[in-house]
């Protein structure tokens, strides 16, 4: 399957929506199926010098463009902690497993290393969510810690690890 990573472009907030909004997506993301397609284009459009965000597009009949995942970079704007920066990550359900999730991540962790040189980059993740946990340490991140009952997800309190990368040029 062939698809490109890009910013993240002012009409894509109906793609995002889609995504943002399915099963064996939404459950794992803190999404919720009511979420509107207004309330991604808004952030879209408001979107900060401090947030970094990714699409990976490919073309289905008629040469029309498909969302099929998208990643972002948050960077810390206060003073004292604008070396660290947060990420989320998503992939189509139809897409996923299929080296997607690790192009998004290729292209956030470029920015954060190499030009914006971050030291730190961190994420929360379900406990029990083994494919995103094993995408994460494939990049060097590591679980630092259990932040209890911290997210609802399909009638539950449910754990989320906190996981946390150092760039690898500082983790000596
Ligand atoms: C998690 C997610 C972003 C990963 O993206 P992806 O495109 O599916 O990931 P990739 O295909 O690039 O890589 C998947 C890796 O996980 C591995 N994997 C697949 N299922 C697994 C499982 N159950 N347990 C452990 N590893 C698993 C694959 O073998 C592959 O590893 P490799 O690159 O070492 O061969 C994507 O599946 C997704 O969007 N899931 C739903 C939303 C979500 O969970 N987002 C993250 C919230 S923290």
């Amino acid at each position: 399957m062939e698809f490109l990573i890009r910013p993240i472009d002012i009409g894509d907030g109906k793609g995002v929506n889609a995504l943002r909004r399915m099963p064996g997506v939404f459950e794992n993301i803190l999404g919720i199926p009511s979420e509107r397609v207004k309330r991604n284009e808004d952030f879209i459009i408001n979107m900060d010098s401090n947030q970094h965000q990714f699409v990976a597009v490919t073309k289905i009949e008629n040469d029309e463009e498909l969302i099929i995942g998208t990643a972002g970079l948050t960077v810390n704007a206060n003073h004292r902690t604008r070396h660290s920066g947060n990420i989320g990550i998503m992939v189509h359900k139809e897409y996923q497993n299929m080296g997607v999730g690790t192009s998004l991540m290729k292209a956030l962790l470029d920015i954060a290393d190499n030009w914006l040189m971050l030291i730190r980059v961190e994420l929360t993740v379900f406990e029990d969510n083994e494919r995103a946990i094993h995408l994460y340490e494939k990049f060097g991140f590591d679980k630092e810690g259990i932040k209890r009952l911290a997210g609802i997800r399909n009638g539950k309190y449910e754990n989320e690890y906190l996981m946390a990368r150092i760039n690898p040029l500082y983790s000596k």
